[in-house]
């Protein structure tokens, strides 16, 4: 094949907010599969938050983007040439095939999906590593009961999102934390959460306090740092916090804030747990069934904020740390 691959590559450690410098942006030709291989032609790049984390050189649950390599990211595409037996030329699949429009990967590294069921980006939000992170982590171990005051911050972002509906669907109160009137406006008209705090408009403290009378019983941590602290002081006994992320912190430079009203937990027999969602792998079709079967009935909506232009990337990137996503962010490139 003589097509050209043009790719982002990691060109320096970022510190800080991310730069355009931090990143190369240049061609190669397309590359050859070998056996047990495909070559999938990108249509969609997934952009997550823990892509900044993937560019530190740090320890993690998985090694460091080196520079010079392409970047890492979740992606969905077709299989334009196949040589493993269970996947053919016009399949889509999913994996982690990077910031580029073309990839070769062992077809054992893919998850076929069907886009006659839901469009191919909906695999890369609901239905795909965004969804699972908010059914696991809120079902197994925020376990919400009918009744509960279940309170999730990033709540318009595509995990956040999730989260909300999945706790109304399971009977419980719902108040998201999100920025700006509009995503407040759009968790609850939209996605039927009962209430949403504007963290940028609002004490938070006074806020969680009108809200949440009786305590919160599970919070879903998307933000950490101050949001992570409010929510801590108001716990109920027996609570449950899912530490799934910290965006307000990923950026930092010195030393990471965290929280001070942690004996919360001790006074209130509550627990803190961190998760992530690989640690779900072998169940993600569990995850999948069911909230595909939701989708299906109207009972779950998916959003994907979709910008047009792998040349994009460096900018785009940016959104999720300026928030200006509502619902999950992706790159489509040219071509679908
Ligand atoms: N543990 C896991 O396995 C796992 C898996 C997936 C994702 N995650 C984590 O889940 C979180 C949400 O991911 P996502 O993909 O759903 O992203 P997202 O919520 O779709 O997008 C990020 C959002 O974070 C908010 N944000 C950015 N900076 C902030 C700050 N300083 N303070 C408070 N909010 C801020 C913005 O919303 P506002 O406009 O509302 O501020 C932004 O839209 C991230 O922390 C991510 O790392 C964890």
């Amino acid at each position: 094949m003589n097509a050209v691959n043009h790719q982002f590559k990691l060109a320096a450690r970022p510190v800080g907010m991310l730069k355009p410098s931090d990143w190369s942006y240049g061609e190669e030709p397309v590359g050859e599969p070998g056996d047990g291989e495909v070559l999938v032609k990108i249509l969609y790049v997934s952009l997550d938050p823990a892509m900044r984390g993937w560019v530190n050189d740090a320890r993690s649950y998985i090694p460091p983007v080196g520079i010079g390599e392409v970047m890492r990211a979740l992606a969905a595409g077709e299989v334009i040439a196949s040589n493993h037996p269970e996947i053919s030329v016009g399949d889509h699949v999913t994996g982690l095939l990077g910031v580029q429009e073309y990839a070769v990967a062992h077809g054992a590294a893919l998850l076929k999906v069907d886009t006659s069921l839901v469009a191919l980006p909906v695999y890369l939000s609901t239905l795909g590593m965004p969804g699972m992170t908010a059914y696991f982590g809120l079902l197994d171990i925020g376990r919400p009961k009918e009744g509960d005051m279940v309170v999730v911050s990033g709540a318009a972002g595509a995990v956040g999102g999730v989260v909300g509906q999945i706790a109304k669907i399971k009977g419980a109160t719902v108040i998201g934390i999100a920025g700006g009137p509009d995503k407040c406006r759009y968790v609850v008209e939209e996605l039927g959460f009962d209430a949403a705090i504007d963290y940028k408009a609002h004490d938070l403290d006074v806020a969680l306090g009108e809200h949440c009378s009786k305590g919160i019983d599970v919070y879903f941590d998307n933000v950490g740092g101050e949001i992570l602290d409010a929510a801590l002081a108001r716990l109920s006994r027996y609570a449950r916090v899912i530490i799934c992320g910290a965006i307000s912190q990923y950026n930092a430079t010195g030393a990471l804030s965290g929280p001070s009203n942690y004996l919360s937990l001790l006074v209130n027999h509550a627990s803190m747990t961190g998760f992530v969602v690989t640690d779900y792998g072998d169940r993600y079709a569990e995850g999948a069934t069911e909230m595909g079967a939701w989708l299906a009935s109207g009972k779950l909506k998916s959003r994907e904020h979709i910008v047009e232009g792998l040349e994009t990337f460096p900018d785009t990137l940016q959104q999720l740390f300026s928030g200006e996503n509502t619902g999950k962010l992706v790159l489509k490139l040219a071509g679908d």
